[in-house]
């Protein structure tokens, strides 16, 4: 699996995390097709999983079989399996106990520094383990000796352990995605120990970064009493050693740059920039160039509502009217941001510094636009329930204060978009507003700014996340204080285009040489290094 050599073939690399990176969709006509995933696991993993044959994955279905009859639940496995993925079965109680309860109410709020959101319950921690054992039952029959099993998240900090105890002559890697919480929020979890001491039957222990790595050891000092070394061996009890370190994951690179360039990509950036004004079309533009003016005329002329009634009775209203009284020479902006709907990702702050901009600096009025694609995720979870229904609230508020007749402030998308058109809304914005509250790495803000390689463009980024340990050119920003990150977007939409170059030239650099490619290779040899050395002939 390091790619090393011809006989790599013969050995398996095993990747195994909750859900797969394809989910099965049921169509109009019965069939099943296969849609990609999103988020940061699934992008980063899914191209390495794709390339290597020799390489399986496991994991949840993602969906309850009992909506379906047994030869549907037959086709999906098939559907799964020609994308070499074993597809776990786990029934309405276990999602319930195990991914909504365990893992998204418990472990979730509690890494991300949100422990007033988590919940501790016995029964759904019953359900955590159930399910870490059912995961252990399905990959302990195909993991051979000599093979390699990485487990990835949260989800499965008890599988490392049981599959300790049933592969004899196997390599375990684990891979968190998430932050690592300190001793201090970490203890308060009822079963701290027995999750530790479960993660800890893997070889080699990934986080994001330092400050994770950090975390994790100081908790295994504090909870279990055991020492790690400088070079992050951690010797246990039973004699084996485990190794912990910081992997800083990366992004396909080639792979966005390549595609903000592809034709829907473009197609979607041209539509974004005619709808935001920034290039003459749909909207009454306010530009004085010779090619405003002529779309301004047009749109007059074509006899548009507004320009017959509000000149006169709404002029407040009127796009043209109410930005004369500010810089009509002003360039029109757009801003951009993508997330899965979740708390941790800083949503209604950011709304807040956007409603901000526009109180504080009303010249923007009618100059930005921001697109703003928040895909609705976990909606079982209650505080997800409520997190949506407070940013549908906060939308309407911002769009009902500040939109005029042919502007909207800001465009709500939630549908869940493929990786062409999210390209095009990368390619469009001007700014990317990235400022999650707590994040492990965020793939997002690496994925912007392969999407401006070579152009400008500004990143205003959370001090929160993995991501802000490497982007330091970007504009940094503490999500949480809502003026500074107005003034943070507001320079970044100033920027000069020379200055935002040079600094987007810098971060690219680093994430041309950090990929998510690098990535996976990087980690596979450092497991193969740490783990068992009797082994390495078998792996070669
Ligand atoms: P997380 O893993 O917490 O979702 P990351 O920023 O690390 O956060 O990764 C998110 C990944 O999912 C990125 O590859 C991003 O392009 C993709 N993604 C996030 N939200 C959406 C969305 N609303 N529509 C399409 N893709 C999305
Ligand atoms: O990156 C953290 C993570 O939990 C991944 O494990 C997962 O793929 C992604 O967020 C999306 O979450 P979910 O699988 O719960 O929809």
């Amino acid at each position: 699996p390091s790619g090393r050599g011809k006989r790599v073939c013969m050995a398996k690399l095993i990747i195994v995390s909750n859900r797969l990176p394809f989910s099965v969709h049921e169509a109009e006509d019965g069939s099943f097709a296969i849609r990609q995933n999103v988020g940061g696991l699934a992008t980063a993993i899914g191209p390495y999983h794709a390339a290597h044959r020799n390489c399986v994955w496991v994991g949840w279905s993602g969906d309850d079989p009992e909506r379906y009859s047994d030869e549907q639940v037959e086709s999906i496995r098939a559907a799964y399996e020609s994308k070499r993925c074993t597809a776990l079965f786990l029934s309405a109680e276990q999602i319930a106990g195990f991914y909504s309860g365990f893992s998204n109410d418990t472990l979730w709020p509690l890494f991300h520094d949100f422990s007033h959101e988590a919940v501790f319950d016995a029964k759904t921690w019953e359900k955590y383990q159930e399910v870490n054992r059912l995961f252990a039952e399905a990959v302990a029959p195909v993991a051979q000796p000599g093979d390699t099993v990485w487990i990835q998240d949260y989800h499965l900090m008890l599988l490392p352990g049981l599959l300790r105890e049933r592969c004899p002559g196997v390599s375990i890697g684990w891979f968190l995605h998430v932050p690592f919480p300190s001793p201090e929020i970490f203890r308060s979890l009822p079963w701290s120990r027995e999750i530790l001491n479960g993660v800890l039957g893997a070889d080699l222990l990934g986080f994001h970064t330092v400050d994770f790595v950090n975390n994790f050891k100081a908790c295994v000092k504090t909870l279990l009493g055991l020492d790690s070394g400088d070079d992050g061996r951690i010797a246990l009890e039973d004699g084996r050693a485990a190794t912990v370190d910081a992997f800083p994951i990366g992004i396909d690179y080639n792979l966005y740059r390549r595609t903000s360039h592809s034709s829907l990509a473009k197609a979607m950036r041209r539509g974004i920039e005619e709808v935001s004004g920034k290039r003459p079309g749909l909207r009454y533009n306010t530009s004085l160039s010779a090619e405003g003016s002529a779309a301004q005329e047009a749109s007059s002329r074509s006899g548009s509502w507004w320009s017959h009634h509000a000149d006169e009775e709404m002029p407040e209203l009127n796009l043209a009217r109410s930005a004369a009284a500010v810089d009509r020479a002003k360039p029109n902006k757009i801003v951009v941001s993508v997330d899965r709907l979740d708390y941790t990702k800083g949503i209604p702050e950011r709304l807040r510094a956007f409603g901000r901009l526009l109180e504080r600096y009303p010249e923007w009025t009618g100059h930005v636009t921001y697109y703003l694609l928040a895909t609705p995720s976990r909606e079982s979870v209650e505080t997800y329930q409520r997190l949506k229904a407070q940013v549908d609230q906060l939308v309407g508020e911002i769009n009902g204060r500040y939109s005029l007749l042919a502007w909207t402030p800001i465009h709500y998308i939630t549908r869940s978009l493929p990786i062409k058109p999210v390209c095009g809304i990368y390619a469009a914005g001007d700014v990317a507003l990235v400022t999650p509250l707590r994040d492990g790495m965020n793939l997002v803000a690496k994925e912007y700014l392969a999407c401006h390689d070579d152009r400008d463009g500004a990143l205003v980024l959370s001090d929160m996340c993995g991501a802000a340990r490497e982007l330091t050119e970007a504009f940094i920003v503490n999500p949480y204080d809502i003026d500074k990150t107005c003034e943070a977007l507001h320079d970044a939409l100033e920027i000069d285009a020379t200055e935002a170059r040079r600094r987007n030239r810098a971060m690219q650099a680093r994430l041309k040489a950090r990929t998510a490619g690098t990535w996976c290779a990087g980690f596979l040899d450092a497991l193969h290094q740490v783990a068992d050395p009797s082994l390495a002939d078998r792996r070669l």
